[in-house]
């Protein structure tokens, strides 16, 4: 199976995005950062290796993530634009939430973190990675903004939604270790 194929598989969200020039650039985010990081599986790469150490989940991997984030952004925004009329650009979250994490692949040389990871961190280099893509600045805000790790906010409702899906999302991985979401910190 070509890794285009095995991308294709692991994350059958990208049929969600209408644009085909948009889906093209995903997967071009996605086969670029593999790619270049030379990783053997797609399929069992981790989800969050330090996290995973702590908590003693060795089994969670990012491409399930990833699709826990994209369901759950998915399932936000409908609510919101069927109840509110928010005026949420599905393409744009969809594209975004299946990015927010693939600079991760950078992060990590198994469970040692490289320079990438040590020095600069995913949600930054996520911008180099989708941007070289030829995604636009709206995808890369939703990249940046969607966790802690820096000190942007979302600016906008697609990015509001990614980074609550991805508190979600990981939330329910923790869940698997804890009772109490306080001690997983
Ligand atoms: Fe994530």
């Amino acid at each position: 199976m070509t890794i285009e194929t095995e991308l294709d598989e692991l994350l059958p969200e990208l049929d969600l995005i209408e644009d085909p020039d948009l889906r093209a650039g995903v997967r071009e985010a996605w086969l670029s950062a593999i790619e270049e990081t030379e990783i053997e599986s797609l399929e069992t790469l981790p989800w969050f290796p330090p996290v995973q150490r702590k908590l003693d989940l060795p089994n969670e991997t990012l491409l399930s993530h990833v699709r826990d984030v994209t369901g759950c952004a998915v399932a936000l925004a409908e609510t919101l634009s069927g109840r509110r009329g928010a005026e949420i650009n599905m393409d744009t979250l969809v594209a975004g939430a299946l990015v927010h994490d693939v600079s991760k692949l950078y992060e990590f040389d198994g469970t040692d973190a490289t320079p990438v990871g040590a020095l600069l961190g995913h949600p930054y280099y996520g911008v180099h990675v989708v941007a070289r893509a030829g995604l636009s600045v709206e995808i890369a805000h939703i990249v940046l903004a969607h966790t802690r790790r820096t000190n942007v906010e979302p600016a906008t409702i697609e990015a509001a939604i990614v980074r609550r899906a991805d508190e979600a999302a990981a939330a329910a991985i923790r869940l698997e270790a804890v009772s109490d979401l306080r001690d997983a910190v």
